[in-house]
């Protein structure tokens, strides 16, 4: 049985006193009796903040990004280790938004992934295709790909405990979401795909949609069979919307 993950990525928005707020009230409305997980990601920043402030809540924490480097001459970057500081549990990988503003390849992605497992922390792939790779038919060979090129280079096995986004280009912040029926093709495929290396780790793995989630549309595709929870950006930086979403996964 996979445990519901649902993951909050504020992108960078907010402020000391908005996500003072905002932690204040999805904290308090947590239902830890319904089973399932909530990660928030801020900016790194705010990342003392978020932990000090969810010290005693069972909603976890991540970062958007991180450095594939220990330490040394990366100015503005942000190791593994310093996420572990925090205690932060997951860091999204590979996000469309990395991939396309800041030219992040498939080799980096996963030199981060490696380091991500080594640190002890979960990694969340993000995977996606673009409008125009829909709409030409590429949608599974774009997605095949974006795995395959981090499954050759770091092993199957370092995927036992981490967690994929599919998360289509097109969906994001767009207001419109891919239906039930389209996520549901795309995340099956992705869990035979990865069943071609590993049967076992390709049931346990958690693959999330992501891409203008809301309250009105997260429950049905809550609902399918391969789609293990959300990655949500704009509704997560709204109390009440984060917390519907939430509760819509029963
Ligand atoms: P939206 O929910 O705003 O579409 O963002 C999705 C996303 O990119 C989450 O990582």
């Amino acid at each position: 049985m996979r445990q519901a993950l649902i993951i909050g990525n504020w992108k960078m928005n907010g402020n000391l006193a908005e996500n003072d707020r905002l932690l204040a009230t999805i904290s308090t409305s947590y239902d830890s009796s319904n089973g399932i997980e909530i990660v928030v990601c801020p900016p790194s920043i705010y990342m003392d903040q978020v932990s000090r402030q969810l010290s005693q809540s069972k909603i976890k924490f991540g970062a958007q990004n991180v450095s594939a480097y220990k330490s040394g001459a990366f100015t503005g970057e942000v190791s593994t280790a310093m996420l572990h500081d925090f205690s932060c549990s997951y860091v999204l990988l590979g996000h469309s938004e990395r991939r396309s503003l800041h030219h992040e390849s498939d080799v980096e992605i996963a030199d981060k992934f490696s380091a991500v497992v080594q640190a002890g922390i979960t990694p969340v792939l993000c995977v996606g295709e673009t409008l125009v790779q829909r709409q030409s038919e590429e949608t599974f060979a774009v997605i095949a790909e974006q795995i395959s090129k981090v499954v050759e280079q770091v092993g199957i096995k370092a995927f036992e405990h981490a967690v994929i986004a599919y998360e289509p280009v097109w969906a994001i912040g767009t207001g419109e979401t891919a239906t039930p029926e389209q996520a549901q093709i795309v995340h099956a495929l992705i869990r035979r795909q990865l069943a071609e290396y590993d049967v076992t780790i390709a049931n346990n793995i958690r693959i999330i949609y992501g891409g203008s989630v809301n309250a009105n549309n997260a429950h049905s595709l809550f609902k399918q069979n391969d789609i293990d929870g959300g990655l949500v950006g704009g509704a997560s930086l709204n109390a009440d919307a984060f917390i519907n979403i939430c509760q819509a996964y029963n």
